[in-house]
């Protein structure tokens, strides 16, 4: 039979993951969400909820991947008789997220472009709108993003675009292309972003970024908030934005942990991951927000005008070095999504690659990565037509609701809702039920030491899954149902 491939070395599987964990989620939620609820206090929170939570649901997804040496579905299948169904969850979430990651992927593409269109003053940068924005009173961030809102075609040519590229790795198999893209591709953002980080806080006003960010209150203070958000808010906010931002919940790193060698630690590796996922969140932080408050002080915080309009300010104000450092940063966004959109296919292909592997049919790799890829474009087109809801067929107008909520006031919510919102911390409750009940726990600790590697932390760990790691998860439930769909 067909041998089942890994990781070529314990680095390339650090760099994967890590690559799986820092995405669209860190470079973009983060900033904002911290800065929105009570900076410092935020922080703390989502440290402290990452250690208690996410620490431990990345442990048993690593451990529960590498003891069963299967793909999220089979891995279910083969643990639990109560959770057998539970993989499905594991696959549907990342088919689903893929819809609108891909899209926005595509958009990061499009900034490149337009900044280098700016570097050599060709009429594709965004110096080409400074008529209209004077004439309209808006800036040229706000042109450019309705420019290209207007104009879905070219957004689903550029999602498309992003497709192509995660199938193509993905199809060179886990050593051949996923590792082997992450571990230059995670080097070399980690690098862009400390350029990144020194240009923004050189800038001068970027220290009001800084405040907006550490100091509790200031955000309130200078009217950039209306209230504070009360600590259960805040509990909920970091608890949802640590889930997805370390890819738990959905059989990502159960896939990765499956093709771990078993002399790896996992203890330390997850520990790692946890690290390296905060320290880019907080970097990328340090980047966005004082770069906004330095060149774009009245520019949207959050959501699609944070990373499109807001930032594109900010490069289009920094002069000579703007579309420079424009390109800098929507590659490292780029390579940040990459690394990620790769980790939720590669949890859809490894289970049907798995599945023809064992019924004898041979390495089936390339086929069920060009189908998944197939499936994905088509979800995708869907969002970039869309528009972010300004189409004619949003959810709320096929529907008829009048006033939507987030889920259904277009399909890059909706999408997000029903994974993010609901499967994920679903997901991750349901794992943690069934680690700490049905299964036991000893199943985890024997597999994190096989090899004379030993689980230090399992007597923490223990306490974690059965109390603490099921009430945060129910928290992240309740808050990102409120926030989806209420
Ligand atoms: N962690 C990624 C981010 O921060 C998103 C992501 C990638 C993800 N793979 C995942 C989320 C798997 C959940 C599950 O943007």
């Amino acid at each position: 039979m067909e041998e089942r491939k890994g990781f070529g070395s314990n680095f390339g599987f650090l760099m994967a993951s890590v690559g799986s964990a820092v995405g669209l989620g860190n470079i973009w939620g983060f900033p904002n969400k911290m800065g929105a609820s009570g900076g410092f206090t935020f922080l703390v929170v989502y440290l402290v909820l990452a250690v208690l939570c996410g620490f431990i649901v990345m442990v048993g997804e690593l451990a529960l991947g590498r003891k069963t040496g299967k793909g999220v579905v089979s891995a279910y299948h083969v643990l639990s008789k109560r959770f057998k169904w539970l993989g499905w969850l594991g696959i549907l979430s990342p088919f689903f997220i893929l819809f609108f990651y891909c899209a926005l992927g595509g958009y990061c593409i499009k900034y490149v472009v337009v900044n280098v269109g700016d570097l050599f003053g060709a009429s594709f940068g965004s110096a080409a709108f400074a008529e209209v924005a004077a004439a309209n009173g808006t800036s040229l961030g706000a042109e450019v993003f309705n420019a290209f809102m207007g104009n879905p075609t070219e957004a689903i040519i550029y999602g498309l675009i992003f497709v192509a590229l995660t199938m193509l790795i993905v199809m060179g198999g886990v050593s051949g292309g996923i590792e082997k893209v992450c571990s230059v591709g995670m080097p070399a953002l980690f690098v862009m972003l400390l350029i990144c980080i020194i240009r923004a806080c050189t800038l001068p006003g970027a220290v009001n970024g800084l405040k907006y960010m550490f100091v509790p209150g200031w955000a309130v203070a200078n009217g950039i908030i209306e209230e504070a958000p009360n600590f259960l808010t805040v509990l909920s906010t970091a608890g949802g934005q640590m889930f997805f931002s370390l890819s738990l919940g959905m059989g990502a790193m159960i896939t990765y942990g499956s093709y771990l060698g078993k002399k790896e630690n996992i203890q330390k590796n997850g520990l790692l991951i946890v690290i390296m996922d905060s320290i880019v969140a907080f970097m990328a932080a340090l980047c966005v927000l004082p770069g906004r408050f330095a060149l774009d002080p009245n520019g949207d915080l959050g959501g699609p005008g944070l990373l499109f309009v807001t930032m594109q300010n900010v490069f289009s104000r920094m002069g000579g070095m703007g579309p420079l450092f424009g390109i800098l940063f929507y590659l490292l966004v780029v390579f940040a999504a990459i690394s990620s959109s790769i980790s939720l296919l590669e949890v859809i292909v490894a289970h049907f690659v798995d599945k023809a592997r064992d019924a004898g049919k041979g390495d089936k790799r390339k086929v069920y990565t060009l189908i998944a890829a197939a499936a994905v474009s088509l979800g995708c087109i869907l969002v970039c037509a869309d528009a972010l809801g300004n189409s004619s067929f949003s959810p709320a107008d096929l529907l008829g609701i009048a006033e939507p909520k987030a889920w259904a006031a277009d399909w890059l919510d909706f999408w997000d809702a029903v994974s993010e919102g609901v499967m994920m911390p679903l997901g991750a409750l349901l794992m943690t039920f069934m680690v700490a009940y049905e299964i036991g726990t000893d199943v985890v600790k024997d597999e994190i030491e096989q090899c004379g590697n030993k689980f230090t932390a399992f007597k923490f760990y223990n306490v974690c899954v059965r109390y603490v790691a099921p009430l945060g998860l129910l928290l992240v439930l309740y808050g990102q149902i409120k926030q989806f769909f209420f």
